[in-house]
């Protein structure tokens, strides 16, 4: 593999913003420096005029995801090269403990993310709580390196733990090292209106945002915050949508529990208001949480200004609109006739990093510094992957995405790589677009070329929660 140099670029971290050239060796960045010179085999990438931000992570997706009675319709093919065009080298991927032990589950997960084209990290769900899968959740913090466990506080009768096993999870993450990553919604309350609903005959797409107040996330995440105090676990939030959630995420961390959480670029960016589309149309928003009111998007973005919120992360979670051409297992149109059957999630892998810098740095909400350590930073820091991950800095793994802040563009599905049939930000246009990604040093993406392979990405073994992040 040769060298590279890239050259003259506005270089981006959390914290520093300079222009420089960056000579990469093997898998890491070797060196940082004005007009670096390059021997006869280096590789010579001229970065003039563009950003040069660290590779993008990304510490929540589901790829070949099983839900229910669906399937997400992105493989780990797929969806990391999805991944890899939108700038980002590193996902941290949903593992389902399912009817297998935790260890088990992993080791399949595994197989399945072999074809994955960028690197790949692993949080566990824990859908069921006993002594021995405790003791495969302590294994998998020491020896495996997955250091996280999404918990469910929804979906009763299949995902959903209740509050006392929640609470075990936490006494033994909290002394290991490990995290806690919360789905926070009463999901025994929203049963109950879902129920009513389908029940009255209020089976469109709409009456799944109606059955899901933001009340209800705002107590659930009151009640893990509560919980995670008594033990001193760390607890990660995922998907926050509410404002009322942003402030009891808010209040914790002033009192210096050791509190963060996440938001995505749907709840960013799109209001409540989708729902009114008609017919079907409306499914496409169908994700958990619902798409909220513009109090809570201005409140999301307060808090990813003054640090309540942490991380802006895509929550990947792809089905399609039509049956066709994958089937009826990976599509939406399984709740063509009521709400309640329609696959929860929406896809977003490809368009994370445009997306903020548009609306973020762009429409001045964000500065470039702060946009890098929400897509990148932060969730290498929370996830036990820094500085391997989520800087530029000697050292650090090369994955380096070179973005031309000024190139306009607009999405459309039609030329995404996920296998997803839409987007939630169809025909939205962005300034700002991905030119050239390097992972480990190696040219991945060049404009709209894919220049990496298949099963190139590699499983990232994670420390467990540093101390930056557990005080
Ligand atoms: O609707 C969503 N978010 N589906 C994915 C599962 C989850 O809760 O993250
Ligand atoms: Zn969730
Ligand atoms: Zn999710």
């Amino acid at each position: 593999m040769k060298p590279i140099l890239i050259r003259n670029g506005r270089v981006i971290t959390a914290s520093e913003d300079y222009v420089a050239d960056i000579l990469c060796e093997g898998d890491t960045i070797r060196s940082i420096g004005r007009d670096l010179s390059a021997g006869p085999d280096v590789e010579v990438h001229d970065a003039s005029g563009l950003l040069v931000f660290p590779g993008g992570v990304d510490a929540h997706t589901h790829l070949d995801w099983e839900f229910g009675t669906a399937r997400t319709v992105d493989t780990f093919a797929s969806g990391t090269r999805a991944a890899a065009f939108g700038g980002t080298t590193t996902i941290v991927d949903f593992c389902n403990q399912g009817s297998a032990t935790p260890l088990a589950a992993l080791e399949e997960w595994r197989g399945r993310a072999e074809t994955a084209s960028v690197d790949v990290g692993a949080h566990l769900i824990l859908n069921r709580v006993s002594d021995e899968a405790l003791r495969d959740v302590r294994t998998l913090i020491e020896r495996e390196g997955v250091t996280s466990f999404k918990l469910f506080m929804a979906y009763p009768n299949g995902l959903m733990l209740d509050d006392g096993e929640i609470f075990r999870v936490m006494r033994v993450t909290a002394e290991h090292g490990g995290i806690v990553c919360l789905h926070a919604e009463n999901g025994p309350v929203i049963q109950v209106l879902v129920d009513d609903a389908v029940a009255a005959g209020n089976r469109s797409p709409n009456f799944h945002e109606i059955t899901r107040p933001s009340q209800l996330e705002a107590e659930a995440t009151q009640r893990a915050i509560t919980l995670a105090g008594l033990v001193g676990a760390v607890t990660y939030f995922v998907h926050v949508s509410a404002s009322a959630s942003v402030q009891a995420v808010a209040h914790a961390r002033q009192l210096g529990q050791p509190v963060h959480a996440e938001t995505c670029p749907h709840y960013l960016f799109l209001t409540r208001e989708e729902y009114d589309r008609p017919g079907f149309e409306a499914a496409r928003f169908v994700m958990t949480p619902p798409l909220r009111t513009r109090d809570d998007q201005d409140a999301l973005w307060t808090g990813l200004r003054t640090g309540a919120l942490s991380v802006v992360s895509t929550d990947h979670c792809p089905f399609c609109m039509s049956e066709q051409p994958y089937g009826m297992l990976f599509s939406k149109q399984q709740g063509r006739d009521d709400f309640s059957k329609i696959p929860n999630g929406a896809p977003g892998i490809e368009t994370r990093l445009s997306l903020v810098f548009d609306g973020g740095v762009r429409s001045g909400r964000i500065s470039l510094n702060r946009f890098v350590e929400l897509v990148s930073t932060a969730p290498a820091k929370l996830f036990g992957l820094y500085p391997q991950k989520g800087t530029i800095a000697p050292g650090s793994d090369a994955d380096l995405v070179l973005f031309d802040p000024d190139e306009t563009w607009t999405i459309r599905a039609a030329e995404h790589h996920s296998r997803v049939d839409y987007s939630l930000f169809e025909e939205r246009s962005l300034s700002g677009r991905v030119k050239k990604v390097f992972l480990r040093g190696q040219l991945i993406v060049e404009d709209a070329s894919w220049r990496g392979r298949d099963g190139m990405g590699r499983f990232l073994r994670r420390a467990p929660v540093p101390s930056s992040v557990s005080r």
